[in-house]
């Protein structure tokens, strides 16, 4: 065993809230990763969460978190307003990176921290965990090898009904609220993994873009739809809800048959085992490609991270997300929310 494998990368997480716990149980899972700190700003959630975890050092500043020398990276789980703000925090202070998504809430925004994270020469990854779990990196792979021709249209949903609570991040736009930051983020990062796969390329960049979709009374599109061309006769249509039911499905059409992805996003959902299909349809017949493994999935993007700290490099390796590809789902993210009348929420404008 080398001695990169022997070491543990030391964790600490920013914002003890909801996801941090699933991502707490992604580090536990990860043999080469270890949860040594968190900060938060509420003590009983920070103290709840320690005991929960284990978690050996707790910060009730996040500048004290980032300040923890023994700390290789920080995860920031704060809701999406405060990404660029708490992702600065831990780059000056020379810790690795791993916000959640998305990483800001502009592209501006997003090449911000990407270009402090290079400068300060730190590791900085966006946590799509779908992007890491073997499912994706296969799909790429059948893509590539033209398993079903030359792909010719992607459809991609992410959706459900949530209580419309004004107090949540979700509906109040000075959190970040809203579908498209929330969770159609998701299918903008895997059409343009899919489209970029189909044309040879690590992602690819709609030429053009339409979009549809309900404002709600408290100012956050609450259902979004997108046209998106890609050029070459490769379209992908793409939908998020916060507010209507919607199947959760990545359709692949290509000129020899169509892949089905039925549980693209959250294979195995919170808990695991993260088993998941791949459903691939042609002349020659229907055939299922199962891919099983007992974890959750929050431990594949730790394990991804986990192992580019190890051996010293600043990015993942894509099908996971890297700070490009962050940049360009933030730039087509701005054009949807911008197709919806939707105004821009940068750094900038909040100041
Ligand atoms: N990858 C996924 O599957 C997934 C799923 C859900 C959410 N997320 C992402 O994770 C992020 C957090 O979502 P969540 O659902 O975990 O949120 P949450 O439960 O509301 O937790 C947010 C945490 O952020 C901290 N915080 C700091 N400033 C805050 C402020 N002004 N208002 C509210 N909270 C503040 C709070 O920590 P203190 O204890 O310090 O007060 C809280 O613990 C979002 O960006 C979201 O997109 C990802």
């Amino acid at each position: 065993m080398s001695a990169a494998a022997e070491r543990q990368v030391a964790w600490g997480i920013l914002g003890p809230g909801t996801i941090a716990n699933n991502f707490a149980e992604g580090v536990r899972q990860t043999p080469s990763a270890m949860l040594l700190a968190a900060g938060g700003r509420t003590p009983e959630r920070l103290s709840v969460f320690g005991r929960k975890h284990g978690v050996e050092r707790l910060y009730d500043t996040y500048e004290a978190l980032v300040a923890d020398p023994d700390l290789d990276v920080i995860y920031v789980a704060t809701p999406h307003a405060f990404h660029l703000e708490h992702g600065l925090l831990a780059i000056s202070a020379g810790k690795g990176l791993m916000v959640e998504k998305p990483a800001a809430l502009a592209a501006r925004d997003v090449e911000q921290l990407v270009e402090a994270a290079k400068r300060a020469d730190v590791f900085f990854m966006e946590a799509y965990k779908c992007r890491c779990h073997p499912q994706t990196a296969r799909l790429v792979e059948l893509i590539r090898e033209g398993a079903i021709g030359a792909i010719q249209h992607i459809e991609a949903r992410n959706g459900g009904m949530v209580e419309r609570d004004p107090q949540s991040r979700l509906f109040d736009p000075a959190l970040g609220g809203g579908g498209i930051f929330d969770i159609g983020c998701y299918p903008v990062s895997t059409v343009q993994l899919i489209a970029g796969a189909a044309q040879g390329r690590a992602f690819a960049e709609p030429v053009a873009l339409t979009a549809s979709g309900e404002i709600g009374p408290t100012g956050v599109d609450e259902i979004a739809y997108a046209e998106m061309d890609f050029g070459n006769g490769l379209t992908a249509s793409i939908g998020c809800a916060l507010r209507m039911a919607m199947d959760d499905t990545l359709v692949i059409s290509g000129s020899e048959g169509q892949i089905v992805l039925p549980n693209p996003w959250r294979p195995g959902r919170n808990a695991g085992p993260s088993d998941a299909c791949i459903v691939i349809e042609t002349a020659n017949g229907k055939r299922e490609e199962w891919l099983y493994d007992p974890r959750q999935l929050f431990a594949f993007e730790v394990e991804v991270a986990t192992r580019a700290l190890l051996e010293g490099r600043k990015c993942a390796i894509s099908p996971a997300m890297t700070p490009e590809d962050s940049i360009l789902n933030a730039r087509t993210i701005d054009r949807w929310r911008a197709a919806l009348g939707l105004p821009v929420v940068d750094s900038a404008s909040r100041a």
